[in-house]
């Protein structure tokens, strides 16, 4: 995915640079070039020997280092790349380019670059919620620096929170994005997932066990192809993927004037767990209890299908149509049933008996259907599926 691109990696010191081995492997797999910048702190948690024969060339190191720069100035070192990635990027580091600082290797190429750069924080919880970091950050973001990270989890410090630095394969993708990489590149697909919530009154309303994880999952994975995704979530328990437009919906009919406003689209993947019914008296205030025994009577309505309704399109349709079914028996004749009862091009089956650990679980067992017949994917992780499903979808809008 990254064949022949040049990334200029600067290092910087925190304990998160233990993870940059694997972060330079993972690059040189997907056929990247890596030239490594390594701070003083940063040299502090990683030899500049293992960093330089992972990357399989010299690491720079000193800003008045005369052997370095009668080979490529640091001027040229600077502007030798497609993209500068800082990782880790520590609350000092920060700091030191959100000021303009030039005062060592690192912060010089920094200054001195004329490409776009991405950085990967990681600190303790603390020092990223600090003030000065969020001043820096804005900064940052400001003067153009793309981010990504850092994640929630626990540290190496003890502490718990934000600031964990995104894992390598995240800093792929990212790299991948703004590095315009990657199969779907320069495509768009709109994303529906999460469950939806039907309002009974202000403070009541019906919902479903939508996780919201498998329609993640498949977000995530376009977007590690390189598509712009817009992201149609109802409430989901999970947080959306990092990268995409995210519109946030409770309601079917949020949800679905978001997915028409969010089109045109190439392609459009309707993970969502929809209510099929809201309910129609819903009161503008809160149900009281009447005393004489009687419960409300809740009228229900049909909600829109957003699934049917777009791939019904006669203008705007986008070229691929894909939903999910989930069933408890005989799965195979009810998703085809479904596939041509909604117009969709694809369907995405799978088995949700309780026996199945499907529902709520990491794996997941899937029945692909489509104009040419069904074929089933072996039980794999939901990451897994997302990830055949986005590199399915590449093929066809190839
Ligand atoms: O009809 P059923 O709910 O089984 O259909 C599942 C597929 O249809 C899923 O892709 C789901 O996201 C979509 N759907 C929808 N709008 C609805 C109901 C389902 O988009 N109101």
């Amino acid at each position: 995915m990254l064949a022949g691109r040049r990334i200029l990696l600067i290092i910087g010191g925190g304990i998160a640079a233990c993870k940059v081995p694997e972060l330079i492997r993972r690059l040189r797999d997907q056929g990247a070039e890596v030239t490594p910048v390594l701070t003083r702190a940063g040299a502090e948690f990683v030899t500049p020997l293992s960093i330089a024969a992972l990357a399989g060339r010299a690491v720079h190191q000193e800003l008045f280092d005369l052997t370095a720069e009668a080979e490529m100035g640091h001027i040229q070192l600077s502007r030798a790349a497609d993209l500068v990635v800082v990782a880790p990027a520590t609350a000092n580091l920060m700091a030191r380019m959100a000021g303009g600082h030039a005062d060592d290797l690192a912060t010089t190429l920094l200054m001195a670059t004329d490409k776009p750069v991405l950085i990967a924080p990681a600190m303790n919880v603390r020092m990223w919620e600090h003030p000065a970091t969020r001043r820096n950050l804005e900064q940052l973001l400001h003067d153009g620096i793309a981010t990504v990270g850092p994640n929630v989890g626990s540290m190496a410090c003890g502490e718990n929170g934000p600031g964990r630095m995104a894992e390598p394969e995240e800093i792929i993708e990212a790299i991948a994005r703004h590095l315009g990489a990657g199969p779907l590149h320069g495509r768009h697909v709109v994303v529906t997932s999460g469950p939806t919530h039907e309002p009974i009154d202000p403070v009541r309303y019906i919902a479903n066990r939508s996780s919201g994880a498998q329609g993640t999952a498949v977000a995530q994975a376009l977007l590690a192809l390189g598509a712009g995704v817009t992201f149609v979530t109802g409430p989901a328990q999970i947080p959306p993927p990092r990268g995409a437009r995210v519109l946030q919906v409770e309601t079917a009919r949020q949800m679905r004037d978001a997915v028409l406003k969010a089109l045109p689209a190439d392609a459009a993947v309707f993970a969502a767990a929809v209510a099929d019914w809201r309910i129609e008296n819903a009161s503008g205030s809160k149900l009281k209890k009447r005393g004489d025994g009687q419960p409300p009577l809740l009228e229900f309505a049909e909600n829109p299908d957003i699934l049917a309704e777009v791939a019904r399109l006669e203008v705007g349709r986008p070229r691929l149509v894909v939903g999910f079914a989930a069933e408890t028996d005989d799965i195979l004749v009810h998703a085809t049933a479904k596939r041509l009862r909604k117009g969709c091009d694809w369907i995405v089956a799978n088995d949700v008996s309780p026996e199945t650990g499907i529902m709520g679980g990491t794996e997941n067992a899937v029945t692909m259907i489509t104009e040419a017949g069904a074929e089933s994917w072996p039980r794999m992780g939901k990451d897994a599926v997302a990830s055949r499903l986005a590199a399915r979808i590449a093929e066809a809008l190839a």
